[in-house]
C-alpha cells in the first residue's frame, strides 16, 4: 500500500469521480448537491491539508483517496475523511489501513493532538472502521445529515494524540514526490 499526493489533471479526475459517485457522495457534505471539480480543485491546493491517493499491495494504481482537511498547525487539529473509490478493493481492510497512516502522519509528522471526523448513522462500514481505529463515539446530531432525499442522524468521531496505537505492521509507503514510487514511510 503507497500513498502519494495528488500529482496530475488525470488523479484529480478520479478522485472527483470517486467522491461524486451517486453511492459514494451522500456519506460526504456535497451530498445533497454536487462537487464541482473548480470547487474540488482549489480544496485540494490548500496548503495544509493533506490529500494522498493509496494504491493497494499488488499495484501502482490508485484504489483510494484519504484526506486531513480544515489542518490547524495552531490549534493541533484536522478533520479526516475518505473514499476506497475502487469498489472491488472494499472489505479488504484497506479503509483501516488508510485510516491509520493518515492517524499516524497527523500525529507523528504533523504533530496535531487531535483528529475528527463525522459518519452518516446508516454507514455502518465508516462507523466500524473508525471504532477498529480506536477512534471515539463522541456524539449523535439527530437529523444532521441529508441523505437520499431525508434526514439521517450524524455521528461525531474523535480519537486523541495519546489514544493512538499503532500496529505494529503499518505495511505502507509514503511516496511525497507524488511519482507513486514507493518512498520512505
Ligand atoms: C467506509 C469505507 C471507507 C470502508 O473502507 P473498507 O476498505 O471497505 O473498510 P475495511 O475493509 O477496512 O473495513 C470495513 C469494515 O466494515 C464492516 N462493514 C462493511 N459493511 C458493513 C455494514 N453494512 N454493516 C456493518 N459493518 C459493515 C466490514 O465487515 C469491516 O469490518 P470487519 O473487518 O470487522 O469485518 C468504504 O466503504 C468507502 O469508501 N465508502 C464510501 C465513502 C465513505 O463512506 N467514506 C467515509 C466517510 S468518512
Amino acid at each position: 500500500m503507497t500513498f502519494r499526493p495528488i500529482a496530475s489533471e488525470e488523479d484529480l479526475r478520479l478522485a472527483h469521480e470517486w467522491l461524486t459517485d451517486p453511492e459514494n457522495a451522500p456519506f460526504f457534505d456535497w451530498g445533497r448537491d454536487t462537487l464541482p471539480i473548480l470547487t474540488f480543485r482549489v480544496m485540494v491546493g490548500k496548503p495544509h491539508d493533506v490529500y494522498r491517493l493509496f494504491t493497494a499491495d499488488d499495484s501502482d494504481d490508485p484504489i483510494g483517496l484519504a484526506v486531513l482537511s480544515g489542518v490547524n498547525l495552531t490549534r493541533k487539529t484536522a478533520d479526516y475523511w475518505i473514499v476506497v473509490g475502487s469498489k472491488p478493493h472494499r472489505g479488504q481492510g484497506f479503509g483501516l489501513r488508510a485510516l491509520n497512516a493518515m492517524t499516524q502522519y497527523a500525529f507523528a509528522v504533523l504533530g496535531l493532538d487531535v483528529l475528527h471526523a463525522f459518519v452518516a448513522g446508516p454507514n455502518r462500514a465508516s462507523l466500524r472502521v473508525f471504532e477498529k481505529g480506536g477512534w471515539q463515539c463522541t456524539g449523535r446530531q439527530r437529523r444532521g445529515h441529508w441523505m437520499h432525499g431525508q434526514l439521517v442522524d450524524r455521528l461525531f468521531v474523535d480519537i486523541l494524540r495519546e489514544e493512538f496505537r499503532q500496529p505494529e505492521s503499518p505495511a505502507y509507503e509514503w511516496a511525497e514526490d507524488g511519482s507513486g514510487r514507493k518512498g520512505g514511510a
